[in-house]
């Protein structure tokens, strides 16, 4: 198990890197000396395939767990969406010892991210990306929000996660496509990262693709501890973190005309 450490102004908490470690997550969690509820929240696609052995890693731990599902998709996050989460969170009895766990890709990680960080001002949070795109960037660093009718991501707040969870076997289940887009996250590292890393991924571009480990995990590591070391300079997007908008501004101009 790789373990790193995010290291910010707000919090210090790890990031764990491993293929296959999904049925760890309940003890990695308990050995970070929590109690409480974890109340889990995914998306329709996660939730028919990978809930289940999350679910299962908690309770095995002594944890009791509950569940809320969004539909998958972009809609999701909305103020609406949150707002429906809020009165679930409420109904459950949620309060602020129990966490939140967020269990999908970037939508899921940002909604579930922004509704942990404002319900009763803030309830623990665990981010378990499942997606290419989430794993290598939008779980790290803290970046939690929603979408507006007129912009990407104008609603939101810095947030920093307690734990962290990449598990790259998830991956296998993913859509060609979705590899992918998050395989274009990782070409920006590699263009941020320099010469050398960019000839690296050329070169695993294929191997990366079939999900092979041995390519997968390294470069995976890598852009995660590029983002750490930009998030620990400038959790607060203030000046240097703007480098890892490289691509992000045009790209969210194109999605928005398509
Ligand atoms: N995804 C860009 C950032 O976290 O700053």
């Amino acid at each position: 198990m790789i373990q790193l450490l995010a290291s910010t102004r707000s919090k210090e908490y790890p990031v764990f890197l491993s293929s296959g470690s999904l049925p760890e997550l309940g003890s990695l969690w308990r050995a970070q000396g929590k109690s409480g509820r974890v109340i889990m929240i995914t998306d329709s696609n996660v939730a028919g395939i990978h809930l289940p052995a999350a679910r299962e890693s908690f309770e095995r731990e002594g944890f009791t767990v509950e569940t809320l599902v969004v539909e998958a998709g972009e809609d999701a996050k909305s103020l609406d969406r949150a707002a429906e989460l809020y009165d679930e969170l409420y109904r459950l009895g949620a309060r602020r010892r129990d966490t939140v766990c967020a269990f999908g890709g970037g939508v899921v990680g940002d909604l579930a991210g922004f509704v942990a960080s404002t319900y009763m001002r803030g309830i623990g949070l665990i981010q378990v990306p499942t997606t290419l795109l989430a794993q290598v960037d939008s779980s790290i660093g803290g970046k939690v929000g929603v979408n507006i009718a007129a912009a990407k991501n104008y609603v939101g707040s810095f947030y920093q996660p307690d734990m962290v969870l990449a598990d790259p076997s998830l991956l296998r289940t993913l859509p060609r496509g979705q590899l992918q887009e998050g395989l274009a996250e990782i070409v920006k590292y590699a263009l941020l990262g320099g010469e050398e890393f960019f000839a690296a991924l050329e070169s695993s571009s294929e191997g990366f693709l079939e999900l092979d480990m041995a390519f997968v995990e390294p470069v995976i590591r890598r852009c995660i501890e590029y983002k750490l070391k930009v998030v620990a300079e400038d959790e607060r997007d203030y000046g240097r973190r703007a480098v890892l908008n490289l691509g992000h501004t045009v790209a969210h101009g194109i999605e928005a005309a398509g």
